[in-house]
């Protein structure tokens, strides 16, 4: 994968719950993004405390934890010129009151902790967050 090239996403659990995979996985599309890696699984907790290990400060740790460990993700890694910075820019805002209108997370997200979707939001936590999901042979750069 070339540095600068791919992204990490996961739709999260509400999402996924509420049916929203495929509609969300056509806006990627329609945006030009190509998907290299993709599966459906559960983070245990363990794996979500390590995920969000950046964030074991904030006080909304724990829930998001808790959260984001209640049920199946979508993870993926994609690809585009340019990726990290379009893709944050197709998500929106972290919190979707906040968020642009006609951004992922406008049109999906429930809350600031259940935004819908996630976006690396660097080119170096790209490849820490595709390396965390995939291993090489799962993924397949153009
Ligand atoms: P994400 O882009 O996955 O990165 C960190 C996540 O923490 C973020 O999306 C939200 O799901 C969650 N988050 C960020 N800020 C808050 C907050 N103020 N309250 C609750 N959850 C938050």
């Amino acid at each position: 994968m070339k540095h600068g090239e791919f992204t990490f996403t996961m739709i999260k659990p509400t999402a996924v719950k509420l049916g929203k995979v495929v509609p969300i996985l056509h806006e990627i599309d329609l945006a030009g993004f190509s998907v290299i890696a993709m599966k459906m699984t559960r983070l245990s907790r363990a794996q979500a405390e390590r995920f969000y290990l950046v964030h074991k400060d904030r006080p909304f740790y724990s829930e998001l934890v808790d959260f984001m460990s209640s049920g199946p993700v979508l993870a993926a890694v994609l690809q585009k010129e340019n990726a990290v910075e379009d893709f944050r820019n197709l998500i929106g805002n972290t919190n979707p009151e906040s968020a642009d209108l006609g951004t992922i997370r406008k049109k999906f997200a429930k809350s600031v902790q259940e935004n819908a979707i996630h976006g690396s939001d660097s080119d170096e936590n790209a490849l820490i967050e595709a390396n965390f999901f995939f291993s090489q042979f799962e993924i397949f750069p153009h």
